[in-house]
Order: C-alpha cells, then sequence, then structure tokens
C-alpha cells in the first residue's frame, strides 16, 4: 500500500513540476517576444525611397539626339537631350498601371513589358493600354554646371498632347 502512494506521489510530484516549467517556459517566451518586439519598434521597417533630388552628370556627358537610361534601376528616368542640345527628364513609370517601362534603343521607344504600351521618343504613348504620355520631372543645373533632376516637381502627360508644347519650363537649355 505504502509503495502505490509513494509512486502515485512521485507522479503529481513530477505533473507539478512539468506544469511548473511550462510556467516558466511560458512566461520566458513571453519575456523574449517582448524584448523582440521592443527592439524592432526602435528599428522600423521603413522603405528608403530614393532622393527627390539627384544630380545627373554634365551635360557633356549626353550626346545630341540620344536616350541616357544610365539611372533607370536607380531613379526610373531616363535623361533626353534633343537634336537642339535641350534636355528634359522623362519619367520610366508607365501611366498604365505603373509598372517601369524600358528604353529600346533598336526601336527608338519606351516599351511597358507588363502590358506592352509604347511611347515613342517624347514620351507619348502610340499603343497599348497607357491613357497618356509618360510624365516629366523638372530638370535644372547647379552653380557647379551639373545638371539636377527635382521629382517633386512633375509635368504630367496628358492625353494627345505633346508635353514639349503644355510644358515648354520641362525643358533645359544650357
Ligand atoms: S503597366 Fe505599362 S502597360 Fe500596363
Amino acid at each position: 500500500m505504502k509503495g502505490i502512494f509513494e509512486s502515485l506521489e512521485e507522479i503529481l510530484l513530477s505533473r507539478r513540476d512539468f506544469l511548473v516549467k511550462l510556467g516558466w517556459g511560458g512566461i520566458i517566451s513571453f519575456l523574449i517576444g517582448s524584448a523582440i518586439a521592443t527592439v524592432k519598434f526602435f528599428f522600423p521597417r521603413v522603405l528608403f525611397e530614393s532622393p527627390a533630388r539627384f544630380t545627373v552628370g554634365k551635360p557633356e556627358d549626353y550626346s545630341f539626339g540620344k536616350v541616357n537610361a544610365s539611372y533607370k534601376d536607380s531613379h526610373r528616368i531616363c535623361v533626353v537631350r534633343k537634336e537642339d542640345g535641350s534636355f528634359f527628364c522623362v519619367s520610366l513609370i508607365c501611366t498604365h498601371l505603373g509598372c517601369t517601362a524600358n528604353w529600346k534603343p533598336s526601336e527608338g521607344i519606351f516599351h511597358c513589358p507588363c502590358h506592352g504600351s509604347k511611347f515613342d521618343r517624347m514620351g507619348i504613348n502610340f499603343a497599348g493600354p497607357a491613357p497618356r504620355p509618360l510624365d516629366r520631372f523638372k530638370l535644372d543645373h547647379t552653380p557647379e554646371g551639373e545638371l539636377i533632376v527635382d521629382k517633386s516637381v512633375i509635368y504630367k502627360g496628358i492625353f494627345g498632347m505633346n508635353s514639349d508644347v503644355i510644358y515648354p519650363q520641362s525643358l533645359l537649355k544650357v
């Protein structure tokens, strides 16, 4: 009889031991979770956008009558130098649903890979679902003569309109 009570007592003790450990495990897990949440609070997940103003080299870096796509990946823009030497900065954000259009030098067009919209060298849409021309951003130059793009100033493409005509201020003559 005594043996039965002893083994029952052992079972109860080991059960109590298990519950105590479970309780401590829960408390420790809670504390670790809280600590991680606190650390995450001080280091939030922030989307670091490229700055609104940035330089894109000097005028002499650009050939007449050419589209420069060097800043496509970093800023989603192209800088175009027209035959007369003037510049403009075209946004590569497709006016359909916002994919990034590519410059196709062999065809002389901007082409959106998502749904096939096409834009001529001036950014005017002529095929696909894009409802209007590509936007432009303000292009200026620093006192040191560097070209500077200001993406906070947008010249919105308007259906059927040439941005050269409606936004002469989008053209930079140096
Ligand atoms: S997002 Fe460019 S064609 Fe649809």
